[in-house]
């Protein structure tokens, strides 16, 4: 498949290096032009380009930006052709994305970035730390899943299909108006679970549990962030969501 990646952050650069490897034809772009992307984000032979040409004659389209930029993308993503696929990875964090008055009042996350783009997603790779999703599928341990939400079958299906080739079991959570029960906060949302412990996870989800569970995380984060001698990796931050969000 022909695909494009805006935002080449933490998890966009791990779902170009992936990609490629799995033969697929891979474009990337971020906010400051194809010049600006370093060198490691092109090294499994993705291309760079501008975001429109990311977003132009592509199969499959993944936004990994914060959300509260995705509104910046409506007139790229309108420019794509109907059958694209857009896949989003985005979670709304308030400390970095700034208070949006409709999700503070518990719009669901996905629905929220379909008004702003005017067309519908797929919700997939929101769940998963991007230094799980970069070592998924090496080792010994039972294979990672994550959810995959959408209201189009055949989009859904192009987006499990993808979540596989990362090396991740794919879960098909429903669609949009039931993605909340994968935001931060609930029990699947960077918890490393397998495919078949997510379905009661997510079935477990409690809505209005979800700010509180998040926000509490944030602020154990920010402390041990604060303190030199602690380390804040990957396995640190599956355990406090288990602890917190199950
Ligand atoms: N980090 C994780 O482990 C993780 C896991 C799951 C989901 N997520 C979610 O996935 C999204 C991306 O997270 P991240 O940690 O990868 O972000 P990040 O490291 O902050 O990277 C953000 C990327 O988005 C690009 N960008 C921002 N605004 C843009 C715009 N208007 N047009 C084009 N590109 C734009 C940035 O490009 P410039 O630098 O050029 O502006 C940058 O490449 C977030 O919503 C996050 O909540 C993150």
């Amino acid at each position: 498949m022909k695909i494009g990646i805006i935002g080449v952050g933490n998890i966009g650069t791990t779902l170009a290096q992936r990609l490629p490897r799995a033969g697929h034809d891979v474009l990337v772009a971020n906010s400051r032009g194809p010049e600006t992307i370093e060198a490691d984000v092109t090294s499994a032979g993705a291309r760079a380009v501008t975001a429109q040409e990311a977003a132009t004659e592509v199969d499959v389209l993944i936004l990994s930006i914060p959300l509260a930029r995705i509104p910046d993308l409506a007139p790229v993503v309108a420019a794509a052709d109907e059958r694209t696929v857009v896949i989003d990875t985005s979670n709304y964090y308030p400390a970095r994305d700034g208070q949006i008055e409709a999700l503070d009042d518990g719009q669901v996350e996905s629905e929220w970035v379909v008004e702003q783009l005017g067309r519908s997603i797929v919700k997939a790779w929101n769940a998963v730390l991007a230094d799980t999703l970069a070592a998924a599928g090496s080792g010994d341990a039972g294979r990672i899943a994550i959810p995959v939400a959408g209201d189009d079958e055949r989009a859904s299906a192009v987006a499990r299909q993808l979540v596989e080739e990362t090396g991740l079991d794919a879960v098909d959570a429903g669609s949009l108006s039931e993605s909340w029960r994968q935001q931060p906060g609930s029990p699947v949302y960077c918890t490393s679970l397998t495919a078949e412990q997510i379905p009661s996870a997510l079935a477990a989800a409690q809505k209005d549990r979800l700010p509180r569970r998040r926000d509490l995380a944030i602020d154990v984060i920010t402390n041990k962030v604060d303190d030199p001698s602690a380390t804040v990796d990957a396995a640190f931050l599956t355990q406090l969501n288990r602890l917190l969000y199950r």
